[in-house]
């Protein structure tokens, strides 16, 4: 036993020297389409699936590699310029939201939220982690939770919003708040912090519902206004994969193929606690948003000249019909529509600090960008790529309500080498950060003409 802590302290050497290295300019496995006016770059190459990713205290990007644990990412500039890799913590069971909370870093499991103490100027977790939120469901088709801090007009960290995702494709059992399924709940802090460290676990089962019905809502950003006081309603920009309906009854695969669409949920919800107000339903499992009515004007004729964006009915029973769907008491729609397939897992909005030459132009302060993972089941393919919001979203919804500023050049190859765009985060410099799980990279998109 007398030798532990001489084997802790090695361990603790090699945790510290396990930096790897890699030099600016590796190229993208499969080619990029980048918009003018930007530009965009490999930082780190043969992540094991990189998915939810934030910035800490110190500018070092933190990312959830699924399956193998967090590491953390530092620009270096000199002698060669590149990004260092290293190694906070290794732990499988991480799969994909993430937040750094001064010296706590929480993230998920398929589940349990759980944290660690964490230290920026070493890059490393002290203490094995404790449970924050136990209970989730785990046992679904989607094992992602993705995280949200929610902090009040003093910075003070007061909840941490948590999704969840559907048991199946279509789940009948997401109808009801109380399933815990393909929603958003509010896990709100002690207001003093108990004296007891680590403190107890927060049961899922005792989260307040923000918003449910929403498939898989797999990226939330609070919107630009969040933090002027008083704070008493709070607004949620949520990005929802919709489902596929190849099975459902009277769809066709050619309608499917273009249909539904996915959607940008604006989620408004009361920060009193225990709310009074009922959290409202995005629609799911019932009905869902048309892409393209006239996907297939043979087969599924009752859409055809429909709007894209119109609330449909699955038909899954006769109680929620189409009647049924158009009534925002029972589905909210969306605020944004888009294109069926697409995949959106993140949003991001740019609020500039300190403008540099890197930065993203000022003229698209307060804009949002959204991941597009891309589709599986489509053909041609979509998505692959990261789009450009403008302010407010969905606004133009008329004409073409985003762009990419990103995508994979050749669609056709995907999924293949191409980038898988998951988590997004801005740095202080102005540029944004994307993770992309099956091509395994980290990669930069900056202004690529160096001026405002
Ligand atoms: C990534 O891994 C592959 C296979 O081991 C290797 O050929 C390639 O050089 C690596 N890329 C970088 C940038 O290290
Ligand atoms: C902007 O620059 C000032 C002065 O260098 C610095 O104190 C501040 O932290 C910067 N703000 C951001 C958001 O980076």
């Amino acid at each position: 036993m007398k030798f532990l802590p001489t084997l802790l302290g090695l361990a603790g050497l090699a945790r510290l020297g396990a930096a790897t290295f890699q030099p600016s300019g590796v190229p993208f496995l499969s080619p990029v389409t980048v918009a003018a006016g930007f530009s965009a770059s490999v930082a780190f190459s043969n992540l094991t699936a990189p998915r939810g990713i934030a910035f800490d205290a110190e500018e070092n990007l933190l990312v959830v590699e699924r399956g193998y644990g967090v590491t953390a990412f530092t620009r270096v500039t000199s002698p060669i310029p590149g990004f260092e890799r290293t190694l906070v913590v290794k732990n499988p069971d991480l799969t994909h939201g993430i937040q750094v909370d001064g010296k706590i870093l929480y993230v998920s499991t398929a589940k349990a939220v759980i944290a660690y103490e964490y230290d920026s100027s070493t890059k490393s977790v002290s203490a094995p982690p404790y449970i924050v939120v136990d209970g989730l469901p785990a046992d679904g088709v989607l094992m992602t939770h993705t995280l949200l801090l929610e902090k009040d007009s003093s910075g003070v960290t007061t909840a941490l919003l948590v999704g969840a995702g559907p048991l199946t494709n279509i789940d009948l059992t997401a109808r009801d708040p109380a399933s815990g399924r393909s929603q958003i709940r509010r896990m709100v802090f002690p207001p003093i912090a108990p004296p007891i460290f680590p403190p107890p676990a927060l049961p899922w089962a005792n989260g307040e519902v923000v918003a449910y019905g929403i498939r898989n809502p797999a990226g939330f950003a609070d919107g630009v206004d969040l933090t002027v006081p008083p704070i008493a309603t709070r607004v949620l920009y949520v990005v929802e994969n919709g489902a596929s309906i190849n099975s459902v009854k009277g769809i066709t695969p050619l309608f499917a193929n273009d249909n539904p669409s996915d959607e940008l949920e604006f989620v408004r919800y009361p920060t009193s606690s225990p709310s009074t107000i009922a959290p409202d339903s995005y629609g799911y499992p019932d009905c869902t948003s048309l892409w393209n009515g006239d996907a297939d004007p043979a087969g599924v004729p009752q859409y055809v000249g429909f709007p894209r964006g119109s609330q449909i009915s699955l038909n899954l029973d006769a109680l929620h019909d189409a009647s049924w769907c158009k009534d925002p008491a029972n589905n909210q729609p969306p605020s944004l529509n888009f294109q069926a397939h697409s995949a959106p897992l993140d949003i991001k909005f740019y609020n500039p600090g300190n403008i540099t030459v890197t930065s993203f132009p000022s003229t698209l302060s307060g804009d949002a960008f959204v991941s597009f993972h891309g589709s599986f089941d489509r053909t041609p393919p979509t998505g692959y790529g990261v789009v450009h919001v403008p302010f407010p979203l969905g606004a133009s919804s008329g004409s073409q309500p985003y762009s990419f500023i990103v995508q994979a050049t050749d669609l056709r190859s995907c999924p293949g080498k191409c980038i898988r765009p998951v988590g997004l985060a801005f740095g202080k410099d102005g540029r944004l950060y994307v993770s992309s799980d099956t091509s395994g990279e980290l990669f930069v998109i900056e202004n690529g003409h160096g001026i405002d």
